[in-house]
């Protein structure tokens, strides 16, 4: 609830998006976009320039900081990340020392608004591409990943806002790799409430081994566009 207000104080816009208005003029699917204020875009701005220190001043991830690329997720669920680090849902355990490095960061955002402002001011940042680190078998990626993750995170892997699903095409693929080693060693996802970790962690059973996961993380970035945010 407390975002919906936030939007409104924030008068970010939804507009749907016409189908030929992708640049690349293909007829995908339409998406929302976000509108800001300049004031509020010159805001965001400022906020988001302390955190490309780490993510890179077109929020593309740097490797050598470990830290994601924030402009190819989408806003909600960078939202409920942030709120994640800054309630104790993420970043908290022991083992979770890049966790850890975030949790501090997010502090820096000291009320809702500035939250709402710096994210609003990464959603409009244009796509990043990135690059491959980790070159496994994407034939045998393919196979889990259509068998066990595409039925929260879509075939095409742009994720489902509907189970709280992250996207995971254009995120780094070490970082993912990461993340799903948090997931099943209990670094991640093991706060109580934390239901959509929870589901991440129970899916991983079906994920024999680390070669499988780099399997799988290698097919999801074969699917990897060229084309911008809204698909
Ligand atoms: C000192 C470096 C540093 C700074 C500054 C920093 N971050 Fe991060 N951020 C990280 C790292 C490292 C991670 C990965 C954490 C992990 O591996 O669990 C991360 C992860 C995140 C995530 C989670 C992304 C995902 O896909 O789950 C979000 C959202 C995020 N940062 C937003 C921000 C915002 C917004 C700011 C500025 C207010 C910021 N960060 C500043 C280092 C930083
Ligand atoms: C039952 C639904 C479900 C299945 C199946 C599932 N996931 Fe997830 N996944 C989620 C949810 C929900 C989250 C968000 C977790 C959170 O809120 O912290 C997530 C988060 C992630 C993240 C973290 C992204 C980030 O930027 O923080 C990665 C990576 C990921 N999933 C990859 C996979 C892969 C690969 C598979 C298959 C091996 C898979 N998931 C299967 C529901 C699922």
């Amino acid at each position: 609830m407390k975002h919906i207000t936030l939007s409104s104080i924030l008068a970010i816009a939804f507009l749907l998006n016409g189908c030929s208005h992708t640049p690349d003029g293909s007829d995908e699917d339409s998406l929302p976009a976000i509108t800001l204020s300049p004031e509020k875009l010159a805001e965001g701005k400022a906020i988001y320039m302390k955190c490309a220190v780490c993510h890179g001043h077109n929020a593309e991830g740097v490797k050598a900081f470990n830290s994601p690329a924030l402009a190819n997720q989408e806003i909600w669920y960078l939202r409920q990340q942030l709120q994640n680090f800054l309630n104790g849902t993420r970043g908290h355990h022991a083992k979770d020392s890049l966790g850890a490095v975030m949790v501090q960061q997010a502090k820096m955002l000291e009320t809702a608004d500035q939250l709402e402002t710096v994210i609003s001011y990464i959603e409009l940042l244009p796509r990043v591409q990135t690059e491959q680190t980790i070159f496994g078998d994407a034939e045998n990626g393919k196979h889990y990943y259509n068998k066990v993750c595409s039925s929260c995170h879509g075939i095409d892997a742009k994720g489902l806002e509907v189970y709280l699903s992250p996207n995971l095409l254009g995120i780094q693929d070490y970082y993912m790799a990461g993340q799903i080693r948090n997931f099943r060693d209990g670094v991640r996802g093991i706060t109580e409430g934390d239901t959509t970790g929870a589901k991440m962690i129970e899916m991983l059973a079906q994920i024999p081994d680390d070669k499988t996961i780099d399997d799988v993380i290698t097919y999801i970035h074969t699917l990897q566009t060229t084309k911008p945010k809204y698909y």
